[in-house]
């Protein structure tokens, strides 16, 4: 055929667009991440991918010839007991409570007297942080083929259908490479698998740390002549850690391990296809955070169950397809109950950096936007079922520390904001950590702090640290309850067995605490219960009565009531004394004081903490604010008059790009609080300026937008991003008890940019299941299956401010509901 020249422009920009699709194995859905290049070495945060299966995780770039990988294991932590032998989870000596008592009395004191109702520091009463710790890597494994440096036809993604990243390429002689790599989460391994359309070059795999300053250099030997095996101490003293690594192959493959002083190596020659699976573990044990075990936190080395585990995972008789096949069969099922669309059209010619780069706010781009929604699903999937919840890192960290030391205050509770709503069975680890590692040396601190002998309180962290950490008035130990998530797993699984063997026990040893930390308010004199000292999270002044706690209080004093009967208990002492403190105690809910209840707010005061709206959202005390049960005996508030308030008090707060942090979670914090209040503008402006300014190419969420390539990495925007979407589209918020119709708000908040979208398998606490689907901006049908074993509750579906549905569950109902 004759081509002119226009022809041939057209053929050439044809295979330019061609070169610009997506790989044909991206997922036709568009459910997955891009990419055209290898990430940068130096923008890990940025631009490389996480794979985890909660025990295990890491990060890679999508290296060719050679591949770089960060290795985690979840518990590989330094600080602790482990490091310190005295270290006691930043509490005072035992010696010391007869004068913590005296002092907290004094400064108790100090604050009703105070004639602003505030003091400056409560100094005597806080320890040193101690060997608070961090999160830190494990060290990283480089994949080495003798192959060209010249590659061609090059792409990386993660497919987000299968939890599986990939990376192919051509070299020079015209061969083709894949590569994929994944953990698995019934095999507890993660596996990372190549292959060519050739025999492969002879591929090396070795340990490297020199990239991270502060590990020490492990010790890498042959386990067997086809697996190494990593020793190491996070610090030294510390923590003890071990991988085993073993490659396996198919093909005429030789495999040899070569022992090279403590840098061990693996080769593999000859192979048509080899993978090298790896396990990890460490010797720190949750359960050994209590008196029984000294607080040692301290279990067997990880060797022996780590050999067990290699000969069942890693054996030669498990093909790499059947450990593929598992793989992606497990994380389905624990995806697939729930889906949402957003009537997107996938981008398959737009690689995901360039889409996150054009991305800006209020103008939106479904596509991207749900992308961005499934990958929060994916990150907590792949983080959060291990031993431990995810971190502030959630399971992925680049170095042997991390600025915050991946601490869990809030930060651990806006991981889990979605999961239940969502359908996603992962949250238990979440609780068994609250268990095992707050609630025991917890006791002590109320015992030593508070002078008070039931109950417990945390102040933070992962080696038990529950007292109040650092100095003066820099308010960083808010000792809020936080059992939002306890009194949630029961309330949308209804699981009694569950509830009478952890949720009850948790939910009761942090109220018997605050039943006692409640004291009269002796500085208004108005009759109430508040506690004192307080602050909000991460601000002062340090005073009485603070907004967040009392919410918060208030609300698990309801979940005990609405709980008592599941829970088995006869305590009814117990019930009834938290029903008397429950009606004399503040609420804390004072419009005009918005964060405290002495008036010290500050209209300009554009804080990153929404602390006072706790109960806008995630909580209910002023979302579903009831004035014959919440009004005290100075204030008589409607339910709107509340609303108003906590809107008045969101403008005020800003856009979260005040000067104290620029970050990502506080954008969605007030996406979700905008969605609460059916503010579709204010709420998508949030969710999308959360996106513009903090989303990076990689989707991780960064903290302060023109870091550099490598900013502070924090996952908490990651897991705030699609809870406050959804609360833009489905609201189920908790009532103060079961007499009080649950309402179901659909579209409450729905932007113009989703004309057209549905819902499939949405949780809605009472043990229901909620499909729903809408089009031209409106609702089309509610569908409804009520669980077997239910406690019957009035509930009512609201559109647009309407009663559309009401009606009393059953066990086994279904409701359907069509809108004309
Ligand atoms: C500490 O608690 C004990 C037992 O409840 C009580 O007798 C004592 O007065 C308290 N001490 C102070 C200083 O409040
Ligand atoms: C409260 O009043 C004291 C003086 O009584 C003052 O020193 C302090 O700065 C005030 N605190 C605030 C937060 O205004
Ligand atoms: C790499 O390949 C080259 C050329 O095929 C060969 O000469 C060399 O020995 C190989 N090196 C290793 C370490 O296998
Ligand atoms: C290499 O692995 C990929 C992914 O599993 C597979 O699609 C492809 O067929 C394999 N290629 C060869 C030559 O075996
Ligand atoms: C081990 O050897 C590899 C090369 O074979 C090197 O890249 C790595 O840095 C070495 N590791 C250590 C801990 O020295
Ligand atoms: C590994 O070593 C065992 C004995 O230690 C031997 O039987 C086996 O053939 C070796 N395998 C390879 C792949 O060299
Ligand atoms: C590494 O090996 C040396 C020499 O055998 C040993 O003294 C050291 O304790 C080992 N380190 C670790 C972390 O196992
Ligand atoms: C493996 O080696 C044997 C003997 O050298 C040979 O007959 C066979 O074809 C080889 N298989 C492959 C897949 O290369
Ligand atoms: C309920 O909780 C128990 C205890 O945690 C657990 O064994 C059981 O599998 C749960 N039931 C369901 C239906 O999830
Ligand atoms: C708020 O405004 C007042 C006066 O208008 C000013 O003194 C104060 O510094 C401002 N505070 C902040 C946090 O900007
Ligand atoms: C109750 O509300 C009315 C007006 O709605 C107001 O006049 C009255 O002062 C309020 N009472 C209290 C105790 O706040
Ligand atoms: C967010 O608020 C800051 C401070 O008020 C302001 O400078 C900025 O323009 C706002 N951003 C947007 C997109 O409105």
């Amino acid at each position: 055929m004759f081509c002119t020249r226009w022809c041939t422009l057209l053929t050439v920009a044809l295979v330019m667009l061609l070169v610009e699709a997506a790989p044909s194995a991206f997922p036709s859905s568009g459910n997955g991440l891009w990419y055209t290049s290898p990430a940068d070495a130096d923008a890990w945060s940025s631009e490389w991918l996480p794979i985890g299966n909660g025990y295990i995780a890491a990060t890679i770039p999508g290296g060719t010839v050679q591949e770089t990988m960060h290795v985690n294991i979840e518990s590989l932590w330094w600080g602790g007991p482990m490091q310190d032998p005295s270290y006691n989870g930043g509490n005072q000596l035992p010696s010391q409570q007869a004068a913590m008592a005296q002092d907290m009395q004094m400064y108790r004191q100090s604050i009703f007297e105070s004639p602003n109702g505030t003091i400056d520091n409560i100094e005597d009463l806080m320890t040193d942080a101690g060997a608070y710790g961090s999160y830190s890597t494990a060290g990283v494994f480089l994949t080495t083929l003798n192959s060209t440096d010249t590659v061609s036809n090059y792409f990386r993604w993660l497919d987000l259908d299968a939890a599986v990243a990939h990376t192919q390429w051509t070299d020079e002689s015209g061969n083709s490479y894949f590569r994929e790599q994944f953990c698995s989460h019934p095999a507890e391994a993660c596996v990372q698998y190549v292959n060519s359309t050739g025999i492969l070059p002879s591929v090396t795999y070795a340990l490297s740390v020199t990239q991270e300053s502060g590990l020490p250099v492990p010790n890498v030997t042959c386990f067997d002549n086809s697996t190494l095996m990593v020793r190491g101490l996070v610090n030294d003293p510390g923590m003890t850690y071990e991988v085993l690594a073993r490659v396996l192959a198919s093909g005429n493959a030789s495999v040899a391990c070569t022992p090279s002083g403590s840098n061990a190596t693996l080769t593999v020659n000859g192979a048509q296809e080899a993978w090298l699976m790896w396990i990890a573990g460490t010797n720190y044990d949750m359960y050994a955070g209590n008196s029984a075990s000294g607080f040692s936190f301290a279990g067997p080395d990880p060797h022996d169950a780590l050999t067990a585990l290699l000969t069942t995972v890693a054996a030669e008789s498990i093909s790499y397809e059947q450990l593929l096949a598992a793989h992606i069969s497990d994380y389905t099922a624990l995806m697939s109950p729930f889906s949402l669309d957003l009537g997107q059209t996938p981008d398959l010619s737009t690689p995901t950096d360039q889409l996150e780069a054009a991305y800006q706010t209020n103008v939106g781009n479904p596509y991207f936007e749900w992308v961005l929604f499934n990958y929060g699903r994916y990150l907590l999937a792949s983080s959060a079922r291990g031993t431990l919840p995810p971190n502030l890192q959630g399971k992925w960290v680049e170095t042997w520390s991390t600025i915050w030391g991946s601490d869990s205050n809030i930060n651990i509770q806006m991981n889990h904001w979605f999961a239940e709503m969502t359908n996603m069975d992962v949250v238990l680890p979440l609780f068994d950590y609250i268990e095992n590692t707050w609630a025991p040396r917890g006791e002590t601190t109320a015992q030593i702090l508070y002078n008070i002998s039931r109950g417990w309180v945390t102040h933070d962290e992962i080696f038990g640290h529950t007292g109040m950490k650092l100095e003066g008035n820099s308010a960083q130990w808010a000792d809020y309850p936080v059992m939002i998530h306890v009194w949630d797993h029961y309330d949308y699984t209804g699981n009694k067995t569950w509830f009478q063997q952890q949720g009850w026990p948790l939910l009761k040893g942090v109220a018997e605490f605050h039943l006692d930390k409640l004291i009269p308010d002796l500085h208004f004199n108005d009759s109430t219960l508040v506690t004192a000292p307080c602050n909000s999270p991460e601000q002062v002044p340090i005073t009485f009565g603070c907004a967040h706690a009392q919410q918060l209080i208030w609300q698990l004093f309801n979940a005990i009531e609405k709980g008592y009967e599941a829970s088995g208990d006869t305590d009814t002492a117990f019930l009834e004394e938290v029903q008397a403190k429950r009606a004399q105690m503040d609420k804390g809910i004072h419009i005009g004081s918005w964060e405290w209840k002495v008036d010290m707010d500050s209209p300009n005061d554009t804080h990153r903490h929404l602390s006072h709206l706790i109960g806008l959202y995630p909580g209910y005390a002023i979302t579903s604010y009831d004035p014959s049960i919440q009004n005290g005996s100075s204030t008589n508030y409607t339910k709107n008059d509340v609303l108003t308030a906590a809107e008045t008090s969101l403008y005020h707060r800003g856009n979260g790009t005040g000067p104290d942090a620029d970050a990502g979670w506080e954008k969605a914090w007030r996406a979700a609080c905008w969605a609460q209040l059916a503010n579709a503008s204010e709420f998508y402006f949030e969710l999308s300026y959360t996106i513009e300014r903090n989303i990076a190419p990689n989707l991780f969420s960064v903290y302060a937008p023109g870091s550099g390539p490598d900013g502070i990495f924090q996952i908490d925007a990651n897991f705030g991003y699609p809870a406050a979407l959804l609360n833009g589209l489905l609201q189920a918020p908790d009532v103060a008890s079961y007499s009080i119709p649950l309402v179901v708000t659909v579209l409450p908040a729905l932007p113009s940019v989703w004309p057209s979208g549905s819902i499939k398998g949405a949780r809605i606490r009472g043990g229901m299941t909620l499909d729903l689907e809408w089009t031209g901006g409106k609702p089309t049908s509610v569908n409804i299956q009520v669980d077997e074993d239910i406690t019957a509750r009035p509930v009512e579906i609201v559109y647009g401010g309407d009663v559309v549905a009401s009606f009393t569950t059953s066990g086994g109902m279904t409701k359907s509901i069509t809108f004309s």
